[in-house]
C-alpha cells in the first residue's frame, strides 16, 4: 500500500523517512513517543493556498489549536499567517513565536471578560463574535477600555459538512455560530453598540471536509447575509470561511487548498463580491499531513481472539482514535520480512479505548518502532498527563536537519505546581 499523507514521506528500503531522515533513527535518538514533523510539508501546505489566492486581499489565519508548538507557529508567522486564536493562551503562543497580533482573529463561543480586555489591549485584528450575549459583554468591556473592537458575526450557515459529528460544526443543532435567520437582526444590533465596529463575517462548518460543495453552499449563505447586511447601510470588510479543509488519513481524497480556494473566488466573483479580503482558518491541512508519531513496541500478546501489539504512545499522546475512532495509518519504521498477522495497537493506558489503530497486519517484534502517520495535526495539542505520564518531545525537520524544539516532559514538570500537605 502508498504511504498515505505527505509527499515528503517515503521508504528508502525497508527505512521509512520523512524529509530526508530516517524515523527510526530519529527515534532512537530523541526517544519515543516522538512527534516528527516536516516543515517543508507546513510550507509547502501554505503555499498551497497561496497560489491561489495570489493578487488577491486575503489573510491566511492558521488554527494554532491544530498544533500550537512555538516552533511551528514561528513557522507560519515568518511564512506571513496570520492565527486563528480561542483563547488568550494561544494569543500568548502566538506572541512568543513573534507572531503579528494585528493578523489574529479570536474564535470561540466562551471568551471570558478577561481574555476580551487582554485581547483588547494587544490590539487583535478581529473578534469573531458568536451570540448576542457575546456582543453585549463584548461592547461593554471595549467602551470600559475606552477601545474599539473589530467585530465579526460567525453565522453558523445551516449545511451539511460531510463528517463527524464531534467535528461537525455548522449545522443548527451544534452550539457554534449565530443562527442564520437571526443574523441579520445581530448585526443591526452590533452596528448600534458603542466600542464595536462591524468589519466582517465569518463561519467554520466543521473539520476533515473532503468536498467543496459544502463550502460553497456555505459561502452563498453567507454572501446571501452580506447582501441583506449591507443594504441596511452596515458595511462588511472581509468574508471569513473558517477552516476544515481534509487530509489523508487513509484513502480520503480531499481537494487541494488551491482547488479549493479557485472554486471559492470563482464564486465570489460570480456572486460580485471580489473586492472583499477573504479570511481563512484553515488548521489540520497545514499541519496534519507534515506530522507522525513514533512509539516502540514493547510486548506482542497474541490471544485466541485478537491480537494486542503493546506500543509505548498511548491516548494520552494521540486522542484521535479513541476520541473518535480515527483511522490512522501505522507503519513500521524499519520493515521487516515474515509473516504480518493483525494486531490491535494499543497503549499502556488503563482503558479499554486505549488504542491507536485495530487490525493491523504487521510484521513487528518487540523494539521494533512504528509510526502512526498524518498525526501532525490534533495530536500534540490534544495529548494529555492522564496515567501521570509525561508529553512526548517534538522534532521539527527544517532544511532536512531534525531540530529538537520540546523537550520530553519530565516528572518534575507534572507535580510543578502541587502542594504536599503539612505533617500530620
Ligand atoms: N476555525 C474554527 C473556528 C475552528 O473551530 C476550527 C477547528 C478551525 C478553524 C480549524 O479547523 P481545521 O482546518 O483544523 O479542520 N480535534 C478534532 C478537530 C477539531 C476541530 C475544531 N475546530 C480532530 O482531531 O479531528
Amino acid at each position: 500500500m502508498s504511504l498515505p499523507g505527505s509527499p515528503y514521506l517515503a521508504r528508502a528500503g525497508a527505512d521509512l523517512q520523512l524529509d530526508g531522515c530516517s524515523l527510526d533513527e530519529l527515534a532512537a535518538a530523541y526517544g519515543t513517543p516522538l512527534f516528527v514533523y516536516s516543515q517543508r510539508a507546513m510550507l509547502d501546505a501554505v503555499a498551497s493556498y497561496r497560489r491561489a489566492l495570489a493578487g488577491r486581499p486575503h489573510l491566511l489565519c492558521y488554527a494554532m489549536k491544530a498544533n500550537p508548538s512555538l516552533a511551528v507557529l514561528q513557522t507560519f508567522a515568518r511564512a506571513g499567517c496570520g492565527f486563528d486564536i480561542v483563547s488568550i493562551g494561544e494569543l500568548q503562543r502566538v506572541l512568543a513565536a513573534g507572531g503579528d497580533a494585528a493578523k489574529v482573529v479570536f474564535s470561540g463561543v466562551g471568551k471570558t471578560r478577561a481574555e476580551m480586555q487582554h485581547a483588547l489591549q494587544i490590539g487583535v485584528r478581529c473578534f469573531n463574535v458568536e451570540s448576542q450575549g457575546e456582543l453585549e459583554v463584548l461592547s461593554r468591556v471595549a467602551t470600559a477600555a475606552g477601545r474599539t473592537a473589530q467585530v465579526s458575526l460567525r453565522v453558523n450557515p445551516d449545511v451539511d459538512a460531510g463528517t463527524h459529528p464531534y467535528i461537525s460544526t455548522g449545522l443548527k443543532g451544534n452550539k457554534f455560530g449565530i443562527a442564520h435567520d437571526q443574523a441579520l437582526d445581530t448585526y443591526r444590533r452590533a452596528a448600534a453598540l458603542p466600542g464595536l465596529q462591524v468589519t466582517g463575517i465569518d463561519c467554520h462548518i466543521g473539520s476533515q471536509i473532503t468536498q467543496v460543495a459544502p463550502y460553497l453552499d456555505a459561502l452563498d449563505r453567507l454572501l446571501d447575509l452580506v447582501e441583506a447586511v449591507e443594504a441596511e447601510g452596515i458595511a462588511l470588510h472581509h468574508v471569513d470561511v473558517g477552516g476544515g479543509l481534509g487530509i489523508q488519513y487513509a484513502g480520503e481524497a480531499p481537494p487541494q487548498a488551491d482547488e479549493l480556494v479557485t472554486q471559492l473566488l470563482q464564486r465570489i466573483d460570480a456572486r460580485g463580491h471580489g473586492h472583499r479580503e477573504l479570511l481563512m482558518e484553515p488548521g489540520r491541512s497545514l499541519v496534519g499531513n507534515a506530522g507522525v508519531l513514533l512509539t516502540e513496541v514493547l510486548y506482542l500478546k497474541p490471544g485466541a481472539t485478537k491480537n494486542f501489539c503493546v506500543v509505548d504512545a498511548a491516548m494520552n499522546d494521540l486522542m484521535r482514535p479513541a476520541m473518535y475512532q480515527a483511522w490512522m495509518a501505522i507503519e513500521p519504521c524499519r520493515q521487516r520480512e515474515g509473516p504480518a498477522p493483525e494486531w490491535d495497537v494499543v497503549g499502556p493506558v488503563c482503558e479499554s479505548g486505549d488504542w491507536l489503530g485495530r487490525e493491523r497486519a504487521l510484521a513487528v517484534q518487540p523494539g521494533d518502532r512504528l509510526a502512526v502517520l498524518s498525526a501532525g495535526a490534533y495530536g500534540m495539542s490534544m495529548a494529555s498527563n492522564y496515567n501521570s505520564r509525561p508529553r512526548a518531545a517534538e522534532v521539527l525537520i527544517v532544511d532536512g536537519r531534525p531540530m529538537l524544539v520540546r523537550e520530553r516532559e519530565r516528572f518534575e514538570d507534572l507535580i510543578l505546581r502541587e502542594r504536599l500537605m503539612p505533617p500530620p
